[in-house]
């Protein structure tokens, strides 16, 4: 097929140029071959012709992710969006080269059109493909549209232009397969899947971001963390005393871990544990928590500074809190445990039988601040148990 330029003067656009009228746009709407319901991301959207046909072929069951890091663009596509009448289009300004605002397993089609060569590929391919990767559902495909590697009388200079040759050597590197080649005239159509192949995942190596999913949640009368996590540090609510009274009352307490009733199976056999380990997120840990590495520990300012990681603090990196609890009864899906700190709503992680012989029992050292906070506790409660008796 020939290069035959189709934009006219009324196809231009304020806000970035598009490649929409540079060919038939249903020829390439034929090759993606978009299905009622689709999920339709188009990465470096620009004005939104795409997106905006992509959204009348999706209908209503379907969305259309319209990204471009030209915020003018995004607001523009977001006007057009509303007078034609198009409700299933999130445009949204976003660098492309970055983390993509789509959650994972979603998107039927990932399309980019003429945006690669305007990217610096070697610095952004492992991120760009790894993001485009995770957002893709099993059966997703990506559709690339770029200039031909010729020398066009419009269009970005010969060595910006990358042929399909090296764009499939780029991508298959991240798991990926050419699926068809299409002629548009000056540009060309590249569409890839997952690659059949199990190669090695340099995606899955080099990832970041783990994706943790709770297991269940628990359900009990603790509103509110003892231990208040902020980004100066920490804070004991009320006085130790008060507090350690909170915590002794957990050991009598009933708390309920509901595992979620799609992991049917996982707690056969669980019973003939008398304690588990439940690792629990400590979702009330405020997002500052998270980026402090010295506490005082237990938030008392008499005692020297310690790094998080020598404390049992809430607030750290990754807020992950694991306590050794009793377990009372198991009722189908909901365990009833005693022992158990968490503040209520609190996402459950993991649970692990607890086996006393898996942890070395001698020689076990503990720095001298620790061992006088436990004797203080110790006292607190014991001072605690002959009140009430
Ligand atoms: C030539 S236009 C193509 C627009 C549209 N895809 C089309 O073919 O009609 C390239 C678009 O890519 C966008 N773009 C370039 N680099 C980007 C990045 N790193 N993140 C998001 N958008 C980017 C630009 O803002 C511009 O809107």
């Amino acid at each position: 097929m020939t290069c035959k330029h189709q934009c006219d003067g009324k196809n231009r656009h304020k806000n970035g140029k598009s490649s929409f009228w540079m060919q038939d746009p249903e020829l390439v709407f034929g090759e993606l071959n978009l299905k009622e319901g689709d999920y339709f991301l188009d990465l470096g959207c620009g004005p939104g012709d795409y997106s905006i046909r992509a959204s009348q072929l999706v209908g209503n069951s379907g969305i259309v992710y319209a990204l471009d890091r030209n915020h003018d663009a995004i607001v523009d596509l977001r006007d057009k969006a509303v007078s034609v009448g198009s409700k299933n289009i999130k445009a949204e300004v976003c660098d492309i080269s970055g983390p993509l605002p789509v959650k994972d397993s979603i998107v039927d089609i990932c399309f980019i059109s003429t945006v690669l060569h305007s990217l610096n590929l070697a610095d952004v391919e492992k991120t760009l493909f790894c993001e485009i990767k995770r957002v893709l559902k099993p059966d997703g495909r990506v559709a690339i549209i770029e200039c031909k590697k010729e020398v066009q009388p419009f269009g970005p200079p010969i060595g910006m232009r990358i042929s399909p040759e090296e764009l499939e050597g780029t991508i298959t590197q991240y798991g990926f397969e050419r699926i068809s080649l299409s002629d548009l005239g000056c540009n060309y159509l590249i569409q890839f899947k997952r690659a059949s192949e199990n190669l090695p995942d340099p995606c899955g190596q080099t990832s970041c971001d783990i994706v943790l999913r709770p297991v269940g949640i628990i359900k009990n009368k603790i509103e509110k963390p003892f231990l208040v996590a902020g980004g100066s540090g920490l804070k004991i609510q009320g006085d130790l005393e008060d507090a350690l009274g909170k915590i002794d009352r957990t050991s009598e307490e009933i708390s309920n871990i509901i595992i979620d009733e799609g992991l049917a199976g996982i707690l056969d056999g669980i019973e003939e544990y008398s304690h588990l380990i439940i690792l629990y997120w400590a979702h009330k840990v405020p997002e500052e928590g998270r980026s402090l590495t010295k506490v005082h520990p237990m938030g008392r300012e008499d005692i020297p500074q310690r790094g998080v990681f020598c404390t049992c603090s809430p607030a750290r990196p990754n807020p992950v809190l694991m306590t050794v609890v009793r377990l009372q009864e198991r009722k189908g899906n909901v365990l009833m445990v005693t022992g158990l700190d968490a503040v209520d709503g609190s996402p459950v992680i993991d649970i692990k039988p607890y086996v006393k012989d898996f942890y070395p029992q001698e020689g076990v050292h503990i720095p001298e601040w620790m061992q006088r906070l436990q004797e203080e506790v110790g006292k607190i409660k014991s001072r605690r148990k002959s009140n009430i008796n």
